[in-house]
This record gives C-alpha cells, structure tokens and sequence, in this order.
C-alpha cells in the first residue's frame, strides 16, 4: 500500500499554484490571525535520534523496506524489501532470530528489464508491493519482479515459498514507486494501480473469478488514479436493510468535473464497491455494478486553499461499522512545496455523499454537473439489500439494465465529502508526511484519545495528539541520522510499539517514552495520553494498575501539579562591574517561553540600554553595574503557568584583585580575566578545582588570539550576510524547513558560483562542528527576528518566511548527557564536570560563551551531529548593534571584504 512519489502536474500552472501559495501563506501570516486553526503546529519537544529511547532497530544488506505486515499474537513482523522478505520478532525486531525467504530477479530477467528501458539501479529488483495473509497457514505476496510482476504463496510455520510464483501482471505494478494497494478478504483479492506504464488505473477483484475490473468507455471511471489505501467495513453486520460489506478505496486522480483551473487539476477520491458484487448479466459483464466515487475535501476554506493529494490514509475503525473512521494525510500538488494537511473523515459523510445526487458528463464533453433527472430503481450502485432480494433480486446479475447502463454514465458523487470540523486537523507548512497510524487510547478521565503516529519524508516521526479537533505535536523523534522517507508504519497495541520502515531499515519505538519528563509540570504540559504523573515520575499509564493517584491533563495541559513541590537548580555567579555574563536556561519545550526575575520582579524591556538581552537559551546581563546584583529566577512559561528553571545568585563586585596565575596585562581581550573567582559559591555545587596554569602557548598570545577572532568575526559576518540573504531567497518561495540543518543545505545548493562563493562554501565546511547561536532573540520589533517567541507559542503572526529559529534543529534534550568540551583552540584545561566559572562559562555544557575582542558575543555551541552547520539567525543583526554601540575601530567596516 504505497503511494507514488511522481505526480504528473503540468509545469506552468504549477509554478502559478505555487505564487499564489507563497501570497495565500504570506498574506495569512501578516494578518492577525482570526480563526484558532494553528496554521503551523510547532512539535512541543524535538528528540534527536541519539536520545530516542528504548529504540530497537533492524537492518541487514536489503535496501528498500517497504512494507510490512504484523500479526501480533504470534509475535511476528514480516516485512518486505528489495528482492527479499524477512520474518521478524514483533517484540524485538533487532532480535537475532530474523528468517529470511530471499527472492530476486534472475541476471536474465534483470538484463530483460534494462533493455525495456529502465533503471537497473532502482526499477530492475524485485520490489516486494503487497504481503498479506492468505489464510491461517499462508501469507501471500508479490514483487515487481524486474518490471515482470510475479506472486507466490509463503508457508508461515516454516517462512519458505510454499510453490513457484505465479504470474502477477493483474495484481501487481510493474514500477516500485507506483500508486498500489490491495486486500486479500476472505481469499477474494482486490487490488487497485496503475498496474503497467501505459494501462489505465483500475480497481480489480482478481479472485474468485470472474475478474471485476471498473469501467473505460463511454465514460471513464478513473483518470491517473494514484491509489494511497483501501479498507474493508462489514457494514452487514447488525445491518437492518440486509446491507452488503464493502471495500473503500482512496486515491488522488485527475478531476473530470473542474477542467479549468490549475489549482483543481487533481482531486482526493473516496470509491466504493460490494464485496458480494458479481458484474452485470449484459450490461457491465464483468465489471463492478455497484462503484461510486465522491470527492474528499481537505481546505482552509477561509483561504478557499485545498489540499488536492491524498497521500495516506488510515482507517480507524469503531465499535460499529458506522462509527468508522478514515485518517487522510493530505498535500499539495506542486512537489517542491512540503505543506501537509491532516482531514478526519467518517464513514457517515462518506454514506452519505455516495446516496446523494449524481454528477453528469453531458454529451461526452468536459462539462460535468449535478444530475437532475430521474434516477432508476433500484437505486444505481447500491448493494444487494433486502429489499431488493424481495423484488427476487439475489446477485448483481440480476439488476435491470436501465439501472446499469446508469450505473456505468454516471460513477461520480455531486457531493463532496467534508471533514470533521470543516476543516484539518493540522496544518504544516514545512513538513512532508508521508504515512500515519492513529492509536486509541483511554486518558484518565475515561475519554477517549486519538494519538496519531506521522512519519516524515526526512524520516522523523511525529506523535500528537487531538484535542478539541486540532493535534497537539507531542514530540516529533528523529528516526534516523541520514534524512530519509518513511515507506510503511504500523501500530501494534499488543507490543506497545511502533514500526517504521524506510529505505534502510527498519525502527521499532514503543508507543511512549514518559521518563523522558523529569517533572509534574513536564509530565503534564507534555499532554501525552500515555503518560500521567505519579507523584515521583511520569510513568506509562498502561503499565499502572492503581491509578487513583495518578495526574494528567490531556485536554488543557495545565492542572494537577499545583501542590508539588519541584527542585530548581541553584547556581551562584561572581564577577566584576563591566564584566558581562551569562546565566544559562535552556527550555526543553519548543512552546515554552523564558521569563525572568530578578529579585522577585519581572525583568522590564530586554533592549541593549537596559542592559539585559534574552536568549532561547539564557540572559546576558551586558556590563553589568552593581545594582544589577541579586537573585536572578528563570521560569519556563508554558500554557500560561510560570514553572521556575533555574535561579542564579548573582554577585556583582566593584573591584576585585587580579587572578594570580594570569596577569590582566596578558590577556588584553579579558578572556580569562574572571576565571579563577569562586568567591559565594552555594555548598551545593562543588567548589572550582584550583584553576591550572594556562598554556602559554603561540597559540595563546594576544596577536595570534587578535588575528583568529578577527578571522572568526568576519567569517561569520561575511556568512551572516550571504546567509541572510540566500535565506530570504530560498525562504520566499520555498519555504525554508525550521530545521537548520536542512534549510543550510539548501542554502549552499542555492549559492551562486562566484568567488565569494567559493569561500564562503569553504567556511561553511570547515565550521560544520559549530554552531552559532546568538543571545538575543528580542529584536525589539526588528521584523527580522520576531518570529521566534511567538512561533513557538504556536501563534503565527511572525514575519512569514524568515523563521529561522535558532538551534531548533540540535536542541539539547535536557535528558541528553552533555557532550564533551568543545575543542575550541583556547579551551581552558579544566577537567572537573561541574566547574562553571564565574560569568557563566562553562567547560562541560554545550555552550561556551566567548568574549571576541572586546566586540560581540558569540554563543559557540559545539554539536555531536556531524551534519550540524552553522546557523546564523539575527548575527549579523546582533554584530552591528554591538559594534554601533561601542565604536570600536578595530574590526573592518565591511567584514566580507577580508580575505579568509
Ligand atoms: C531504494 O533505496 C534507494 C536508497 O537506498 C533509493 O535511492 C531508491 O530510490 C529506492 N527505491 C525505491 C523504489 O524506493
Ligand atoms: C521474541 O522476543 C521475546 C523477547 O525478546 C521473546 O520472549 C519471545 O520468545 C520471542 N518470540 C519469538 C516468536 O521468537
Ligand atoms: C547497469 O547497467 C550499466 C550498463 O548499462 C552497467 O554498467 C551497470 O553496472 C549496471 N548496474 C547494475 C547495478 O547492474
Ligand atoms: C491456504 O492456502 C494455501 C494455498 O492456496 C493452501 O495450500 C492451504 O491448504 C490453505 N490452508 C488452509 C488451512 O486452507
Ligand atoms: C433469491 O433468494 C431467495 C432466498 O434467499 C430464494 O427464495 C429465491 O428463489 C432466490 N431467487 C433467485 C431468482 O435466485
């Protein structure tokens, strides 16, 4: 069941779809934003994926993990790559005990499929498209076979093919990527493709026989289907009209009915047929008498936006049939843009669009409308009910043939299918999904949850949650360190995991991780069903029998913690009138914002003169005076509650003596001045080892110092300015990802080829340790930057396209141990874990605040990820205001000028 990638889209419209895109986002995040619809729901914490817990992972030489097929009572995962299928432990994938059936094409067949043209890089394998059970002792599956699509039955008890594979041209696409999806019901298979390049789509029933197919002529009941899924509701159950079953089948294609504009070009489908269909006698002769299709909405109607493509769907089912849910992930049509769109639908909307009125191609010209006339009795494309097994009609043969001729005119559906709401679910302007699965679960409160599984063309994975008809993102995990796209994902309740599958491989996490909040707050704000405090931790609610004492608070996020008592790291900083200095906050939480007290009373205006600045990870008390001494509190505010992070008693001295190994004169750059200080240090903390005697190495001495943090200073400004620039531009229409990582990627991708250029590549390269984060994100207005507090307050009345927000893409989980020193050439050699010096620096924590030549500050953040690149949000910005306020001669006025 996976959707092709390759949509044919015409070119020019596309590239008008996406201008009117780029004003319809724009436009809608410089207006106060009216509705509540988040119009891009910030993930509330990001896990890298070397702090995913209990992460289990299953790899081997096949490529291509594609899909997957679960049966949890006998603990197996089976799962098909790239010319092989592999019989996994559910509840441990990365147990040793893999079989393996191995199946692909032969040397001939493969030389075969090259000289039919294609890739014998990618398309020329035996990509294994459907697994499913047959009965209680086979599986059936098929592969593309090198373009020659063969199926073969699989003996589970032993996991070998149980006979020669057999001709799978019907049932199986030929090319890898080609929208399929099949059901093997009762051991009748329906499947639904593009099957061969050139063939028409078509949903089938291959058997028993005889073959079903849908209709081409004199009107077509499908146009460049691209199947995404299908799905099974025994509505006979408990049916008071002696209702049949049927099979949903969901699908993106060319519309019919709006030929003229661009931005409908393509339509999201709901299709219908009878499980007890049979064909017609004369009339439709083998083919479905009972296929209806009706369009599924997915818009912000406000905009008249639509999301077009339909590119997952999960089926939810209920304790009824009725009660049955459809999951759709949907996108746009242009494949540059990453916006994706979650819609509910229920099967009800669905019923009742498919028994509303019928649409009408009129004499075989494009003009599509509502058909107004008489409409046959029975009524087209229903099921054989009771009632008419009363007028003595029994099978599908039997209908007349006014209703089939009808029938076979007239497969489209007037109405259209709303979501729940009117409206999606979530909104993501920078984000591709590619699969999902939804999980119910029981909250405390006895209410039902929807959690929802997303996996990401990049390969991450996000979990949310609905509340009130809108996804809370609860946290969004990195699966792999390579970007990569999720092919399949399944839910298992049994072994309280998910699966993911993906080029390479295969990833097993369980369904929650709640250790990873250390705190009530934490625990509560994280709105996570599956977790709920319980005095002492936030543990998994499953794996809890008494529940009476636990708290949680899915639907506001806010309530339950007021009674405990939380600890809150106490840290103590001495330093010297003048000096500057930073006390460290970092908020777990992408939606929580810092908030600082001094002495009780909130900090008033951040700007330079009051002598403070704010960062997504600190403050920085510039220059500090005495009356700046005090007791400095960070709070964490989060769904409107203050939750106190960090407190700092900061002691500001008017003089102090000269440190003795290091003479102030030494160090004209007042790097070390503040260094061996421990003067009020809490007994808490560990006092400072004696401080060593710094090398005085060449490396060390004022002029080489001068020269590197003159050549720092102007690499980054110089790559500030072409950043910004290339940002704006790459920002504008494509919409740069709000993770650094990939927006830099496509940054240097876009650089045109000049001199300039070439250096700039240069550095980019050979800082690729580093990342630069600057202290301030308060710009006072200053349109550039003040995006970052209220993106992450999940508002969106920033500027637009320039959200960059710093470090977003390598935050620290606070869980994570700290990676080591930095190897930055000055590094204090001090070895203690817990020294921090007195203005804040640090030798252990990621960050290590610098003081570069009298000038400007920059946080140097040292990453574990190799891929991590310099992010440069609002340097530039912070460089110039800097260097206004201290005229300071000493740098170049324009420091992309020098030479690197
Ligand atoms: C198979 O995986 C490779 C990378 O591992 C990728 O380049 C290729 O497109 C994939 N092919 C299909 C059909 O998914
Ligand atoms: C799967 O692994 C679990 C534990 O890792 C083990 O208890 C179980 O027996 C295994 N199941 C099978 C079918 O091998
Ligand atoms: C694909 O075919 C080319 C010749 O057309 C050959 O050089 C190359 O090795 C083939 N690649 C594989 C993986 O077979
Ligand atoms: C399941 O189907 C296979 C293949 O048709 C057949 O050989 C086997 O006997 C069937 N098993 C049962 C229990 O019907
Ligand atoms: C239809 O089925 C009913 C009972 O299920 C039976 O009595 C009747 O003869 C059948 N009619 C035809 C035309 O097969």
């Amino acid at each position: 069941m996976r959707r092709s990638t390759e949509m044919q889209g015409a070119r020019s419209p596309a590239l008008l779809q996406l201008l009117l895109l780029s004003c319809c986002v724009c436009a809608t995040a410089g207006h106060p934003f009216k509705t509540p619809l988040d119009l891009d729901v910030t993930p509330r914490i990001t896990v890298l994926s070397s702090g995913l817990n209990g992460c289990r992972r299953f790899q081997s030489s096949a490529v291509n993990y594609s899909t997957m097929l679960l049966e949890a009572d006998s603990e197996r995962l089976y799962v098909g790559a790239r010319g092989v299928v592999f019989c996994l432990n559910a509840s441990d994938i990365s147990a040793s005990s893999a079989l393996t059936i191995e199946w692909e094409a032969s040397p001939e067949q493969k030389r075969q499929c090259l000289l039919k043209g294609k890739d014998n890089e990618t398309e020329c394998y035996n990509h294994i498209r459907l697994l499913q059970r047959f009965n209680s002792t086979h599986l059936y599956m098929c592969g593309t076979h090198a373009f020659r699509p063969l199926c073969a039955y699989v003996e589970k008890k032993r996991f070998v093919m149980s006979s020669q594979p057999e001709e799978g041209r019907d049932k199986c696409p030929y090319d890898p990527t080609t929208g399929y999806t099949a059901l093997i019901i009762d051991q009748q298979m329906y499947t639904a493709s593009q099957y061969e390049f050139r063939s028409y789509p078509d949903i089938r029933r291959n058997s028993p026989p005889p073959t079903l197919k849908t209709e081409d002529a004199p009107t077509r009941w499908l146009n460049e289907a691209d199947f995404v899924g299908s799905a099974l509701v025994r509505e006979s159950l408990n049916s008071s009209t002696g209702d049949d079953d049927k099979i949903y089948f969901f699908f993106t294609e060319r519309s019919q009915e709006q030929k003229t504009t661009y931005s409908h070009s393509r339509v999201a489908r709901v299709a219908r047929v009878c499980k007890g269909d049979r064909g017609g006698r004369l009339t439709l002769q083998k083919r479905w008498t009972s296929f209806l299709k009706a369009r599924l909405m997915c818009s912000l109607q406000e905009y008249d936006f639509h999301f077009n493509v339909l590119r997952s769907v999960f089926v939810m089912p209920g304790h009824t049939p009725e009660d049955t849910l459809f999951y759709g992930i949907f996108g746009l049509e242009w494949k540059n843009v990453k916006a994706s769109a979650v819609c509910r639908f229920s099967l009800s909307e669905v019923q009742e669009a498919f028994g509303g009125p019928y649409m009408e191609n009129q004499d075989s010209g494009s003009k599509w409308k509502e058909y107004t006339g008489k409409i046959p009795d029975p009524r087209p494309g229903t099921c054989i009910t009771d009632a008419l097994r009363a007028r003595g009609i029994n099978v599908s043969t039997s209908l007349p043939d006014d209703v089939l001729d009808f029938v076979r005119r007239h497969p489209l559906m007037s109405q259209q299918v709303q979501p729940s709401d009117r409206r999606p679910l979530l909104f993501r302007r920078t984000t591709h999904y590619t699969h999902m699965a939804v999980h119910m679960i029981q909250g405390l409160d006895g209410q039902t949850n929807h959690v929802l599984y997303m996996g990401t063309d990049e390969g991450w994975l996000h979990k949310a949650v609905e509340i009130e008809g809108q996804l809370h993102i609860i946290e969004e995990l990195q699966l792999f360190e390579e970007p990569q796209p999720v092919n399949a994902l399944l839910i298992s309740a049994k072994q309280m995991s998910v699966y993911v599958a993906s080029p390479s491989g295969v990833v097993q996490l369980p369904l929650s991780s709640c250790r990873r909040y250390a705190t009530c707050y934490d625990c509560i704000f994280a709105r996570d069903p599956h977790c709920a405090w319980n005095g002492a931790q936030c543990v998994d609610m499953m794996t809890y029998t008494d529940r009476s004492t636990l708290i949680q608070d899915i639907w506001r996020g806010s309530r339950g913690c007021e009674n405990i008592q939380e600890d809150v790291v106490q840290r103590s900083r001495s330093v010297r009138v003048g000096d500057d200095v930073l006390l460290q906050c970092e908020l777990s939480s992408n939606l929580a914002t810092p908030l600082w007290t001094l002495d009780g009373s909130e900090l008033q205006g951040y700007g330079l003169s009051s002598g403070f600045r704010t960062g997504t990870d600190g403050l920085l008390i510039i220059e500090a005076r005495q009356d700046q001494s005090g007791l400095y509190t960070c709070y964490a505010v989060e769904n409107e509650i203050k939750v106190a992070v960090v407190t700092y008693n900061v002691t500001i001295h008017l003089n102090l003596a000269p440190p003795p190994p290091l003479e102030p004169t030494e160090d004209p750059y007042g790097l070390f001045a503040t260094l061996p200080l421990t003067t009020e240090r809490p007994s808490s903390e560990r006092p400072l080892p004696p401080a060593p005697l710094l090398p005085r190495s060449d490396l060390l001495s004022p002029r080489n110092m001068e020269a590197m943090y003159l050549a720092l200073i102007t690499i980054l400004g110089g790559l500030c300015v072409v950043l910004t620039v290339v940002l704006v531009y790459v920002g504008f229409c494509l919409r740069v990802g709000n993770r650094g990582k990939y927006s830099l990627r496509a940054a240097a991708s876009a650089y045109p080829s000049s001199k300039k250029h070439n250096r700039n590549k240069k550095t980019l390269r050979s800082s690729s340790h580093m990342e630069l984060k600057t202290i301030s994100s308060n710009c006072n207005g200053n349109g550039i930057c003040n995006g970052v507090s209220k993106q992450r307050n999940g508002g969106i009345q920033d500027g637009g396209f320039l959200q960059i927000v710093p470090g977003e893409g390598h935050p620290s989980p606070n869980k994570e141990p700290p990676p080591p020193a930095p190897p930055l050439p000055p590094t204090p050699p001090l070895q203690s874990p817990e020294c921090v010096f007195p203005n804040g620096l640090s030798a252990t924590l990621p960050s290590v605040l610098r003081r570069m030549n009298g000038n400007s500050y920059v946080l140097l953040r040292q990453s574990d990820s190799d891929n991590a690149s310099p992010l440069c949000y609002s340097f530039a910005e912070e460089l110039n205001k800097i260097l206004e306020k201290r005229k300071h001669t000493q740098l170049l006025p324009r420091p992309d000028e020098s030479s690197v």
